[in-house]
């Protein structure tokens, strides 16, 4: 089968020296790439920006903002059967990107955000992805609820869900304790390094039923 995974934290431009991002290290995402091609999978790993060593074998598209992996997804989305986005996008970059470094004058200084494109609740609706569709919540309380929420909002088979008001478990931790969240039911993994618990999302991803 053929998997497309988006990874890492995206990168929003303030000036050309300065950015917004948010602490993801991109380790799950290529812990289920290295997992996906693994068990013998072709693998279209998108990735924002991270220090980890890309897996052998996977075919590798590096991005920085939300906007190019949004283009990235939808221009390589074609043939794919399992999509897992599991990228931390930022939700929200500058209005304006300044095209000289920004100066310091004033005591304060107001930046204006605006709405990145949703990946993930484009990938129906706007991609015509009719393949099967993980995405990924993280949540501070109430985690399984929100997560199935999710997996209607954005029309997904499997959400894969985690408490990230933790700091032992999945942002910037290299250990994972997740919900794989269905519509119908809910399978708890115990706690466990991101490469033992991207094994078994995979596992279950490639014995969804249609
Ligand atoms: N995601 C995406 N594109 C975005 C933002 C998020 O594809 N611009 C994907 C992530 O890769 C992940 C899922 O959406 O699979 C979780 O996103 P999240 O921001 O938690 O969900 P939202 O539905 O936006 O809800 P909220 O931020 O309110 O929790």
């Amino acid at each position: 089968m053929k998997f497309l995974i988006t990874a890492g934290p995206t990168r929003e431009a303030l000036d050309p020296v300065r950015y917004l991002t948010n602490r993801s290290s991109g380790r799950m995402g290529y812990a289920l790439a290295g997992a996906a091609r693994h068990e013998g999978h072709e693998v279209l790993l998108i990735s924002g920006p991270t220090t980890l060593d890309i897996p052998a074998g996977v075919d590798f598209v590096p991005v920085e903002s939300a906007q190019q992996m949004y283009d990235a997804v939808r221009d390589l989305i074609g043939g794919v059967d399992i999509a897992i986005l599991c990228a931390a996008v930022a939700d929200y970059r500058p209005v304006a990107v300044a095209e000289q470094k920004i100066k310091k004058h004033a005591d304060k200084l107001v930046i204006e955000l605006e709405r990145t494109p949703d990946i993930l609740g484009s990938m129906r609706s706007v991609f015509g992805f009719t393949g099967k569709l993980i995405g990924f919540a993280a949540e501070t309380q109430d985690v399984e609820s929100y997560a199935r929420e999710k997996l209607h909002r954005k029309q997904c088979d499997m959400v894969v869900a985690n408490d990230v008001s933790r700091a032992d478990i999945g942002f910037d931790a290299r250990e994972n304790e997740v919900l794989l969240v269905f519509a119908e039911h809910t399978i708890p993994l115990k706690k466990d390094t991101k490469e033992q618990v991207a094994m078994r999302i995979i596992e279950h991803a490639t014995i969804i039923k249609p």
